[in-house]
């Protein structure tokens, strides 16, 4: 409590008021799943078991996010740097994503989810990069959510490539360097065909973006829960939707209630 000298008037305080208004879901959620193998080597088992009990996260958010009508979500499965990790894990990871789609395309065809893949898939094993592209297929018509899987991507090497683009058109003549707008710089994005994120989660307490979305979280609105993706369910995403829903997002303007 602030002690108030008399005669004083009372100061502003820190907190808001309530208004009772709070901010629409959010049309846009990803999350970089973390702490796969922290869940799994705290109870001493191989890194692997927390992979793979991780999936079980994956299809539980999936389902729940799209029956709490986001429209878009997001999930960071393998980045450009996890090659990095020893060979048999990251066999392990593409032996379970194999199982992952082996197992869901098929529901995830029923109940409307459109797959998309964002990355540089050429560098996948080629019958991975068969199977992403069967349930990008599969799934085109699903127009219940959209689910973004981001696998083998980095979002400095999606930069790159997008200006690399950029530079070649200017090199070609056909657009001057001046002329390049942001806009453009997006439409050269893996993401091109979706709207940025509105919030971004991030399970298991790190708080870094690691290389994910680099450009699109412009304005993204962050959230870091302590818990390990294995463990994150229905409850903790209900949460992160509410703590949105309390955000005031300015993007650089003024606040519209309080
Ligand atoms: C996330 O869990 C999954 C991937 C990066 C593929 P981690 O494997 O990073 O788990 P921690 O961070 O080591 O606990
Ligand atoms: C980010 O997690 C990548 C994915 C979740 C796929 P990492 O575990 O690879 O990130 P760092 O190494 O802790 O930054
Ligand atoms: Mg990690």
């Amino acid at each position: 409590m602030r002690r108030l000298l008399p005669g004083r008037p009372a100061p502003v305080t820190d907190v808001p008021p309530k208004t009772g208004d709070t901010r629409p879901l959010p049309g846009h959620v990803a999350i970089i799943m973390d702490g796969n193998g922290r869940w799994a080597t705290g109870r001493g088992l191989p890194r692997i078991a927390g992979h793979k009990r991780g999936i079980n996260s994956v299809r539980k958010i999936t389902r729940h996010a799209k029956a709490r009508g986001v429209r878009y979500l997001t999930l960071f499965a393998f980045s450009t740097e996890n090659w990095l990790r020893p060979k048999e894990e990251v066999h392990g990871l593409f032996d379970l994503f194999r199982y992952y789609m082996r197992r869901e395309c098929r529901t995830l065809a029923r109940e409307g989810v459109r797959i998309r893949f964002i990355g540089d898939s050429s560098e996948m094993p080629q019958d991975i990069q068969s199977m992403m592209v069967e349930a990008e297929n599969m799934t085109a018509a699903g127009d219940t959510m959209t689910l973004i899987v981001a696998l083998n991507y980095g979002s400095r090497a999606e930069i790159v490539t997008a200006t690399q683009r950029l530079a070649a058109r200017v090199a070609a003549g056909e657009l001057s360097a001046g002329d390049i707008t942001d806009t453009m710089i997006s439409a050269e994005l893996n993401t091109s065909d979706f709207p940025d994120p509105d919030l971004i989660i991030r399970t298991s307490g790190e708080q870094r973006l690691s290389n994910f979305l680099l450009w699109q979280a412009a304005y993204s609105e962050f959230l870091f829960v302590d818990r390990h993706w294995p463990d994150f369910d229905e409850p903790s995403f209900d949460e992160c939707l509410d703590l949105y829903c309390q955000r005031d997002r300015r993007f650089g303007g003024l606040r519209k209630s309080g």
